[in-house]
């Protein structure tokens, strides 16, 4: 049964059971209308439980049924009716408590939690507006401002931010159900909360600045905007009215692209590493060495720790290596201050430096951040196989470089594999998982397994010069310098870009990061003979230069206090370069940018995919999305080139 009925004493505890995260599926629904009334009639209940079996209360509504045609009964009429109901609910929460989960909870008349529970309505980050009362009830509850950033940011809160703020009502010291039934047995009567009056904001100018703020952060995401005014209007409007707005709203943004790219997204993270080919058992993993306290090499080591690992890092002198504890020391000190770390002196018990090697004797896993050179990593690679266990797995977290080449100095190279770490490491939720040719099967499924324990989406890649992501991002920098021949400028890519939805164009994007690692690439291959075409020098000859970017003050922009401006200087040498191709009309029209830019990411995507370098389309679009700011609501590169072309 999907929702069953059992007595203690004058209380009934009506429970869901739908595995795995108790989604509010049609037989949830129907099983709950029906539990409304059998509990309404039994002469020997005085008030219910609503609880959940599993790992978690319900985690939302079953995001599969939103492809389908609704099935009733519906949400909002299932709450409604425990809401009228004339005995006491009472909604014993664990786990999570998320979108549908939470508003069935604001249905009931009072809310009890165990102390790790967390409560949301991340609606938002599916591309909707909470649509069974999230945005009438919320704020009947708590103050505007919280409310506002539930549903429009998305973001969940614990359970003890939801007593302080009036979101539940108690706080679990022990066994949560018992002291649901008891609660319940000391309640008289219903207490809805659509009767109360809305709580307002506290302070009406943070509300709007948060407002504006989230606005801003949506960029082109429609679901934002559109939960703002659902909040709006669920404190300005009469409770009836909101939530037929609000259920309109749902109903509609429902079938919307950017919904249903939402959820391409959402259940393609979850696919990345299901391939069942991959199940072996895993080695274990408690100890991890990291070679090299650079940003990359601080920045895994302080993901590392923060997810419960040991961890050792190595630097070739003292100097180097006091230089990588302090930054490891620094993001552990600022995320321990934005409360991520409840306990920072047990992180830093198990956070171990060394300048020998031999350090890392009863290492289970190595990961290699040395600089981004073949020869250097090699020997890296040839000094680990000297001092390591020979079960322990060596990782290369280099982004481009051959990693059979690096895995081929082991006396056996199925220990070694690509991890491909984006910076930040200890945020970003990116990792390419990369596969030499003799890699072994159980070094695969514990990458897995390490990824899933730090939090990570992990996506398997092939080795090929770049993988998945630095690939089809080479691709589409060449285009981006093909647009400037053709008469384009760098503000205009860049803006066109933005327009669409990129955090930054790919110029800014080069600015940040550096054109000197990409110019050191280009090199190389040109070395190797490994591009073909037409050659465009313009970035060769900025980084000739020094003009390495926003670190040296100067790349594609000028950069000064003021920010980014556009150089003269750039836009001679582009002139230039342009007559060199025999193109000498300097004008381009700016909607031709981006069909130019995802054409040429596609068709890179496309030949990844021929390759087998990316195991599926749904791989390239979560790598593209999560590691190269290609818009969320858009579902990533494959996804938006077949929708463009329906
Ligand atoms: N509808 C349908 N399936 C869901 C689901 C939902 N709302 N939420 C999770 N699932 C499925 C996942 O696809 C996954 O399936 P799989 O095992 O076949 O891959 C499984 O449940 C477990 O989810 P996962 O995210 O891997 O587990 P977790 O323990 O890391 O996280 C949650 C659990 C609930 C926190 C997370 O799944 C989540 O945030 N879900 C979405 C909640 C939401 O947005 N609700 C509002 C909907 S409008």
């Amino acid at each position: 049964m999907t929702v069953s009925i059992a007595k203690q004493g004058r209380v009934a505890v009506v429970t869901i059971d739908n595995p795995p995260v108790n989604a509010s599926s049609q037989a949830v629904r129907a099983g709950l209308l029906e539990a409304v009334a059998a509990t309404e009639v039994a002469p020997d209940i005085d008030a219910v439980v609503l609880a959940c079996a599993g790992r978690t209360f319900v985690a939302g509504a079953d995001v599969r049924e939103f492809d389908l045609p609704p099935v009733e009964p519906h949400l909002p009429d299932v709450i409604a009716a425990i809401e009228a109901a004339s005995k006491p609910w009472v909604a014993a929460i664990h786990g999570t408590a998320l979108g549908g989960g939470l508003e069935l909870a604001m249905g009931c008349h009072v809310r009890i939690a165990d102390p790790k529970a967390r409560m949301g309505l991340p609606e938002v980050t599916l591309g909707l507006v909470p649509g069974a009362g999230g945005t009438v009830r919320l704020p009947r509850l708590v103050e505007a401002e919280l409310a506002l950033t539930m549903i429009a940011g998305g973001k969940p809160i614990s359970a003890k931010a939801a007593l302080e703020a009036g979101l539940i009502d108690a706080i679990a010291t022990g066994n949560l159900l018992g002291e649901a039934v008891a609660l319940a047995n000391t309640l008289d009567a219903p207490r809805r909360t659509l009767e109360n009056a809305v709580v307002g904001a506290t302070n009406p100018d943070a509300f709007d600045k948060t407002a504006s703020g989230l606005r801003r952060k949506a960029r082109g995401q429609v679901s934002i905007g559109a939960a703002i005014d659902a909040v709006e209007r669920g404190l300005r409007l009469p409770a009836q009215k909101a939530l037929a707005e609000e259920r309109a709203t749902f109903l509609a943004l429902k079938s919307s692209d950017q919904a249903r790219a939402l959820r391409h997204i959402f259940f393609a993270e979850r696919a990345t590493l299901a391939d069942p080919s991959f199940k072996q058992t895993p080695r274990p993993v408690t100890r991890i060495g990291v070679i090299g306290g650079g940003t990359m090499g601080a920045g895994i080591a302080s993901a590392c720790l923060m997810r419960g690992f040991h961890v050792t890092l190595i630097e070739r002198d003292d100097t180097s290596l006091a230089a990588g504890t302090n930054r490891v020391c620094g993001t552990l000190d600022s995320s321990a201050k934005r409360g991520l770390l409840p306990d920072l002196d047990a992180v830093i018990a198990r956070f171990e430096t060394a300048t020998d090697y031999a350090a890392l004797a009863d290492a289970d896993l190595v990961i290699e951040a040395v600089f981004e050179d073949l020869e250097v990593k090699k020997q890296v690679f040839a000094q680990l196989d000297a001092v390591t266990r020979p079960d322990a797995i060596l990782a290369t977290n280099t982004s481009y470089l051959d990693v059979n080449a690096i895995a081929g100095v082991l006396s056996d190279p199925s220990r070694a594999i690509g991890l491909h770490f984006f910076s930040p490491a200890h945020i970003m939720k990116l990792l390419e998982i990369v596969l030499p040719d003799a890699v072994a099967e159980d070094v695969i499924a514990t990458a897995a397994k390490l990824s899933k324990s730090l939090g990570k989406i992990g996506v398997l890649s092939g080795v090929c010069d770049g993988f998945i992501g630095n690939r089809i991002m080479s691709a589409y920098r060449a285009e981006a310098d093909r647009l400037l021949i053709d008469g384009a400028t760098p503000e205009q890519v860049d803006a066109a870009m933005r327009d669409y939805g990129f955090p930054m164009g790919v110029f800014e994007m080069q600015d940040l990061a550096g054109l000197d690692i990409a110019w050191a690439m280009r090199k190389r291959r040109l070395a190797e003979g490994k591009i073909s075409g037409p050659y465009i020098r313009i970035a060769d000859r900025l980084c000739e230069m020094g003009r390495f970017g926003q670190k040296t003050g100067a790349g594609w922009y000028d950069h000064s206090d003021k920010g980014a401006q556009p150089s003269e200087l750039v836009m001679s040498i582009i002139a230039e370069e342009r007559q060199v191709m025999g193109k000498a009309d300097p004008s381009f029209p700016t909607e031709h940018v981006m069909p130019r830019i995802l054409g040429a990411m596609t068709r890179e995507a496309e030949a990844v995919l021929a390759e087998g370098i990316a195991r599926s389309a749904n791989d390239i679009d979560v790598v593209m999305v999560n590691g190269y700011g290609f818009p969320r609501w858009k579902g990533g590169p494959m996804l938006a080139s077949r929708a463009a072309a329906d």
